[in-house]
């Protein structure tokens, strides 16, 4: 069989490595618990469950859908909980594209957007999909680094004029993936100022703005005064809703990505299962409230992690936001041989901050998706921890 280049050159992605490993550890009778991945482990509210049955038994909801991109109502509710939520008024017709998932929109619209001799801006530590769909399309990847010192945020000061020029394409993400750091307007601001000077797309990825804890209220970059000039954004039921498989996300904001995006889109895809777009709608419109809840069970969980890695002289920042805790892995390991550690001594797994770019070495990625029950178990292991 002989592969294309670009297959070669991929390589697995780093959450499919893990389950090999784990699956050889469960074959030898591992208690493994999972504190790797940002899978939401809570249900989504009643309503939206009642919605998606009540399609699933309606006799037209099995063809193919008759919208490839959101049916104008799925969309409409998107516009209607960016007002509410943002105070953003979106045109759902022009401004707005649902996705299979945002994974697979941030994939497809670099797709539309970057080639041969472009540059991608991409963050490092960062969702590995910017880079891999960047270097996909054949652009080079330039990274920003996020670092502690920087609050995790990119020093655009730093980026040369040179790879600037070539830019078609920045991202940014916040409440952020892994660090859980968090930005704030003069941030976007000076995004967006910078995307508008060099004349790029603008992609900021808030997949978690409604996973945040102790009040705090991430913000949309469409607040901005002529955001939608320069930008998009990509958000997602997975996280905001408990949704995450069932793969629908959103894209917002600059007309033309949006049309791009929709054009390859309508080549590839066929569309959101119908019972996903009624369930989707259900969510948007209805009662918001049980988000509170939800992220106060979250942030009771982040505590008592934080509290249980002190325990091992770890000591991590609190995040206000987001499903991650990003800890420095302790002295003489590297992140991978911390998370290896971890692991082969107590079965608990996390991430090595490595999975996320060269970047991320001297830390790991702790989420606080994982069941009250699993996590009580997880930090009792976690104390017997040696650093042999
Ligand atoms: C930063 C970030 N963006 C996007 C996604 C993908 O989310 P979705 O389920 O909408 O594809 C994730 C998932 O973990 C994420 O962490």
């Amino acid at each position: 069989m002989h592969f294309s280049k670009r297959v070669e050159n991929l390589k697995p992605y780093p959450f499919a490595r893990t389950a090999e490993k784990l699956a050889a550890l469960k074959a030898r009778g591992v208690d493994v618990i999972r504190m790797d991945i940002g899978s939401p482990d809570m249900p989504p509210a009643e309503h939206i469950l009642a919605a998606a049955e009540n399609a699933v038994r309606d006799p037209g909801t099995h063809g193919y859908p008759a919208f490839g991109y959101g049916t104008p109502s799925l969309l409409a509710a998107v516009a209607d909980y960016y007002k509410a939520r943002f105070e953003v008024a979106l045109d759902p017709k022009r401004e707005i594209t649902a996705l299979l998932g945002s994974k697979e929109g941030i994939f497809h619209l670099t797709q539309a957007l970057i080639q041969e001799g472009d540059v991608a801006l991409v963050p490092d530590p960062g969702y590995p999909v910017y880079r891999v769909a960047a270097e996909w399309a054949g652009a080079d990847v330039h990274p920003l680094p996020l670092r502690r010192e920087k609050e995790f945020l990119p020093d655009l000061d730093s980026i040369p004029q040179e790879v600037l020029r070539r830019a078609r394409i920045m991202w940014i993400n916040y409440p952020n993936n892994p660090t859980g750091a968090v930005a704030g307007r003069d941030f976007y601001e000076r995004a967006l100022d910078l995307a508008r000077r060099n004349n790029f797309l603008l992609c900021h990825d808030a997949a978690y703005s409604d996973v945040a804890y102790d009040g705090y209220r991430p913000k949309s970059i469409l607040e901005l005064d002529g955001a939608r000039g320069c930008a998009v954004e990509f958000n997602s039921v997975s996280k905001t809703y408990n949704m995450a498989g069932w793969r629908l996300g959103f894209v917002s904001g600059n007309a033309d990505a949006v049309s791009a995006i929709r054009k390859v889109k309508s080549n590839i895809d066929s569309g959101i299962f119908p019972a996903v777009t009624a369930a989707g709608e259900a969510a948007l419109r209805g009662d918001q409230a049980w988000i509170a809840a939800r992220n106060a069970v979250y942030a009771k969980r982040r505590d008592r992690i934080l509290a249980g890695l002190a325990g091992i002289g770890i000591r991590a920042d609190t995040p206000k936001a987001s499903l991650y805790i990003w800890a420095p892995v302790p002295d003489g390991f590297t992140a991978e041989s911390f998370a290896d550690s971890l692991l082969e001594q107590t079965g608990v797994c996390i991430s090595p901050g490595t999975f996320f770019g060269r970047e991320g070495e001297g830390y790991v990625r702790i989420s606080i998706a994982t069941p009250d029950e699993r996590v009580r178990e997880a930090l009792q292991k976690i104390r017997r921890w040696k650093p042999s």
